[in-house]
């Protein structure tokens, strides 16, 4: 198996970077717009972007790299590509509130073979790479042992708009909220997939994410134990319509109780 050794270090590295940069940029000053309805940016995301996107350019130019809020760097002839979400969870930093996070993944052939997340609040940094296992903060970390979804606490997500989408989650999160012990809207699915991977949460799905939301913390859960599926238990790569990422015991039951859309 390839190594990416040197790829997951500067991933880390980077993501730390950023995350030490938000707080001191927000009292510099923040300022929040709509880039369409219900979607806010703020000036933060922006250059948090802009210093990732130029320090993994300098380090691997020849790499793509694809973020929410700039444009494409297209790198050269190549089959790797960079994820990148440098504020996971807008709306609540928007707000202050503490839930969102810095997610940095690389991809080859569409497969994650790095993903890192870094909780600036809590100074907490997953990491990992395809066959070396998942970590917080250098330790392994691996998906809950819990077998009964009553006994289960899950998190979801919410698409912006409920009224564009074919999806109603809504029916799903009343369903499961009455057979599970409950279930959380943290706002962030790189720090709900990160929670799944530590095993704090049981299972996580959401509908219409994209792939720099997803695609770091999806490796995380595979190489902490856990099952990664779009919801209907098929193959997931960060690039499918939706995501359910759950222990072993737990994704079967799953499947089955998310309604068939
Ligand atoms: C959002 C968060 C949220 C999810 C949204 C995402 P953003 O990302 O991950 O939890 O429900 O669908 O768009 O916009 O804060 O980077
Ligand atoms: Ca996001
Ligand atoms: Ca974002």
């Amino acid at each position: 198996m390839a190594d990416y050794t040197v790829e997951r270090r500067c991933a880390e590295a980077l993501a730390r970077a950023a995350g030490k940069r938000i707080p001191i940029e927000r009292r510099e000053g923040l300022s929040v717009r709509d880039k369409s309805e219900n979607n806010p940016v703020t000036n933060v995301d922006v250059s948090i972007e802009t210093f990732l996107q130029d320090e993994l350019h300098s380090m691997f130019p020849d790499d793509r790299i694809v973020g929410e809020e700039l444009e494409d760097e297209p790198g050269g002839d190549t089959d790797r590509a960079w994820y990148i979400d440098p504020i996971d969870g807008t709306l609540n930093f928007s707000r202050d509130l503490p839930m969102f996070c810095v997610s940095i993944a690389l991809q080859v052939d569409r497969q994650s073979v790095v993903g890192v997340i870094y909780d600036p609040r809590r100074d907490e940094l997953f990491s990992a790479e395809r066959g070396e296992g998942a970590h917080l903060d250098g330790e392994p970390i691996r998906v809950s042992e819990e077998s009964s979804l009553g006994d289960a606490v899950l998190v979801t997500g919410f698409p912006r708009s409920l009224e564009e989408t074919e999806v109603d989650n809504l029916i799903n999160f009343t369903q499961l909220t009455r057979a599970s012990q409950g279930v959380r809207r943290l706002g962030s699915a790189a720090l709900d997939l990160a929670y799944v991977a530590t095993g704090r949460l049981d299972g996580f799905w959401e509908y219409h994410l994209n792939p720099w939301d997803t695609a770091a913390g999806y490796l995380l859960v595979q190489e902490a134990g856990g099952v990664v599926t779009d919801a209907r238990g098929e193959s997931y790569s960060a690039h499918e319509a939706s995501t359910l990422a759950t222990n072993p015991h737990l994704h079967e039951e799953l499947v089955e109780r998310l309604e068939d859309f």
